[in-house]
Parts: C-alpha cells; structure tokens; sequence
C-alpha cells in the first residue's frame, strides 16, 4: 500500500540454462532489495502510488489492466512516458478482489515491448479472497501460485527473438516454446491437498485451452474465478479456454492423489479457425490449436491439509435487464487490408486524437462484439470498466459444447470480465456499467488483446462525459 518505485529496464535475464539473455523488466527496489517484474498485491479501496521510470530507449506505459481507475492513470497509449521520464500513478483500488496484471501499452510498440518481458501482476485482495484462502489453507506464493503462461519465440542462440514478418505483423506473432512465469519446462513438488492457481495468459496471440491429467487421465478442476475476481460458487469444469490477457482462477483438488502421481497442466487440441500459421521456419512443435504440455506437477507427500471448497465465493449483481443503448464492434480488415473496428456497421481507423464512441456517464450499454464466419478469433479487451457478458449466439459447435446456460455462456463468462474471446461467426453480447466516480470527461479504449493486432491500429477510444 505504501509509496513504490517501478522502472522499465532492458535487463538480462538467465531463461534458457545459465545462460544471461537480453530481455526488458520492470524493477522495483523495497526494504534494500531488489525485485523483478514484482507481483503487486494490495487490499481493495487502499490507495495505490506507483512512481514509475521509463529507462527504455522507447516511450512506453504502464497500463493496469482491469483496474478501474482515471484515464489519466489507465497507462493507455494517450498517456505515454518518455524515455527517461517519469510518471506518477496514483489511485485508489475500485476493484473486486481478483487477479489483474500491468504491462506497457505504447503506441504500436506493446508487442515487442511486452515479448521482451515486460509484464506482472496485480492482484486485489478483499473479504470474499481472504476467505477462500483461510478456507482452503492456502498460502499466496506456496499452495496459491500466480501463473503467467507465455510462448515466445526463441532463436539457436537461446534469446528471445521478436522479428515478425510482414504477415506475422498483421496476424499475430506465435512462440516456439512455452514459459510459466519465466520457466520453461516447469515442474513443481506438490501435497496430497488443495491448489489455487491464478492463471493469466500473457501471450501475444495464443489462446490455451487448460486442463489437467493424471498419470494420463483427465482431472477435473474447479473455476472459481474470471478477469474481474470469484464467481458466485465453484464450478467443476474439464477443461477451459483462456486467450491473450483472460484470466482464469482455479482450484484443483489433489487431496485423492497418490506420492509419486505426475499431474500435468496441459493445454489441449483446439481448431483455432483462420488463424495464421507461422512460415515453415517456426519448425513444427507448438502449432496454433496443437496440444503441449504447460506445467508439471510431482506429487511428493501424503498431508492432511484439512480445508473445504466453500459452496458459496462472493456475489455477483443481477445482470442489467436493459441499455441505453446498444452498439455493434466488429474486427475486420478494410479495403486496403488494414485492420479497422467496424463500428455499427462504419469502418472505423485507429487514431490517437479521434473518439469514434462517446457513452454518458452512469450509462448502461450492451455492447455486440462480432467476427464474421470466415475469420480468426480476437479477444476484445475494454479499458476501465469491467463489464458481463449477457450472451453468445452463433457460436461453432465445438465452443458451444462448453456453454453452461440458455444464452450460450461458458463457466469464464460468468464473473465480470474486462476482455473476452469472439469467435468466427460468433456475437457476443456484454453489459457495461459506465457508473464510475472520476472526471467530467474521461479517455479509455477497446481493442483486440492479440499484441500485434493493437500495434496495427485493431482499437478505438472511448470517451465518458
Ligand atoms: Cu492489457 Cu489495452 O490492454
Ligand atoms: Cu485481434
């Protein structure tokens, strides 16, 4: 809660073997120690005063991702840092308890800087929170593990290479191995008890879908928690969807494992739909949709641990009922294939000092994301406010074997969400509140979360007056 300083450096950073490769992190000095890409952890309604240095050799930003917070302090491209400039973020925390994260959002420079590894957690603490981890018995850093999940490409060197190609710029640019929070290969000693795992995709463009097995068969896991913190209960899932900048919370229960049982946390075969294929140099393991192996568990010891699942997590308000008005964004590309928001049905290209969506304070919308059928899937990511979704139609069969309710919803659709996966064909609807305690005026965007899509201008700014 206290006063923090938070620098972006081009550091190095020994990924691969002891090896030390060139990366970009943030650090953060405390009590005489020095800490990279710090996980933030503060209570709800706490104030929050980041000091925050740019020692890139770029613009850059620090954009706290889902965090309702003033524009001024949102870290969106309309306010960049300088290199060598500072910039103080200071703002209260509005938020739900939940998982969130911070990465730097520059105009058409997020992706690489983003790749070279810049990006951490935030994570929000409140009653509801605390109370699943003292019922649980769960302790943050031990048997509650943040999880950043990343691929990045990697050259016969070893370092992170970020050189997409023309298509690549346009399409989104895929890795060649798999890091858990800077790891690859994970592997991880566990107990015969409860797990907490707060997954964030940190990817550019992959979107996962996560499951465990044991010793080769399927294991059930529970979904507590979306973007925007815990779901009302518990909901027993066997596998989940989680694209670039979704998060996800789950608990899985080990109590019935056996010393010696090999869990793994694996992301499995998907149909990523017009998705681009990287060019044969990729090399052939980790294809988009293709399954791999993200994490291994080893479970070491048989304890008793004692805790529960509590049947009940927090509350979640009724679903608005109406709007004041409904609007349509659809990703596409234009005549001259640039990538445009289609909004209400107008192409619409990104520029910085242009406001194509003006919503009044206090508002409620519905909001219509939409993808044509021939296309790829995009996770559209709203800047400060957390919305619901309210429905899915025209979802392809295979995603739509996960719907949970009559409107097509998934188990992730059901907390509040701050970015959300529209596939090809699909529409997906969402309610955004727009009650919110600032400025008489102020700027936020929406945008395409595929990295490379938001450097190419697959956003807009919204203005609240
Ligand atoms: Cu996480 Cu506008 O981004
Ligand atoms: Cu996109």
């Amino acid at each position: 809660a206290g006063p923090l300083t938070l620098s972006a450096d081009s550091g190095k950073m020994a990924i691969f073997g002891d090896r030390s490769v060139p990366v970009r992190l943030y650090n953060s000095q405390s009590g005489g120690r020095n800490y990279q890409n710090p996980v933030l952890k503060i209570s709800k309604d706490l104030s929050c005063d980041v000091t925050f240095r740019n020692n890139l050799d770029q613009p850059t930003t620090v954009h706290w991702h889902g965090l309702l917070v003033p524009g001024s302090v949102d870290g969106s491209p309309l306010n960049p840092v300088a290199p060598g400039a500072s910039y103080s973020y200071k703002f209260s925390v509005n938020n739900r308890g939940g998982t969130y994260w911070y990465h730097p959002h520059p105009h058409m420079h997020t992706a690489e800087q983003t790749f070279a590894g810049l990006s951490s957690f935030f994570i929000v603490e409140d009653a509801h929170d605390l109370a699943l981890r003292q019922a649980m018995n769960l302790t943050l850093g031990d048997t509650e593990l943040p999880l950043l999940i990343q691929d990045r490409r990697c050259n016969e060197e070893g370092e992170l290479d970020y050189s997409p190609d023309d298509m690549e710029k346009m399409m989104g640019y895929f890795g060649n191995v798999m890091l858990v929070n800077f790891t690859p290969n994970p592997a991880l000693d566990v107990d015969t008890r409860f797990y907490r795992f707060r997954v964030l995709n940190g990817s550019s463009i992959r979107t996962y879908k996560l499951a465990f097995e044991n010793n080769g068969n399927p294991l059930k896991f529970h979904v507590v928690g979306t973007d925007g913190g815990l779901l009302d209960k518990p909901y027993e899932v066997p596998d989940v969807y989680l694209a670039a900048a979704e998060r996800v919370d789950i608990v899985l229960d080990l109590r019935s494992a056996r010393p010696g049982d090999v869990i793994l946390l694996k992301s499995l075969a998907f149909d990523p739909k017009d998705t681009h294929m990287p060019s044969p140099a990729f090399g052939t393991s980790l294809k988009p949709g293709e399954a791999f192996t993200l994490m291994k568990l080893v479970v070491r010891n048989l304890v008793d641990a004692g805790g529960a699942l509590p049947a009940t997590l927090s509350s979640l308000p009724a679903l608005p009922s109406a709007s004041d008005k409904i609007r349509t964004l659809q990703p596409a590309r234009n005549a001259s294939g640039d990538w445009v928001m289609k909004i209400d049905g107008v192409d619409t290209l990104y520029d910085m000092n242009d406001f194509p969506i003006v919503v009044k304070k206090n508002a409620v919308e519905f909001w219509d994301f939409k993808i044509g059928s021939a296309g790829m899937p995009h996770p559209i990511h709203l800047h400060g406010f957390l919305f619901r979704v309210l429905s899915r139609t025209g979802t392809p069969p295979e995603v739509a074997a996960q719907s949970v309710d009559a409107s097509g919803r998934m188990v992730t659709d059901l907390g509040f969400k701050d970015t959300v996966l529209v596939w090809p064909g699909e529409t997906v609807r969402v309610a955004i509140d727009f009650h919110h305690c600032f400025g008489a005026e102020e700027h936020y965007m929406v945008h395409c979360h595929v990295l490379e899509h938001e450097d190419m201008g697959l956003m807009t700014n919204v203005k609240v007056i």
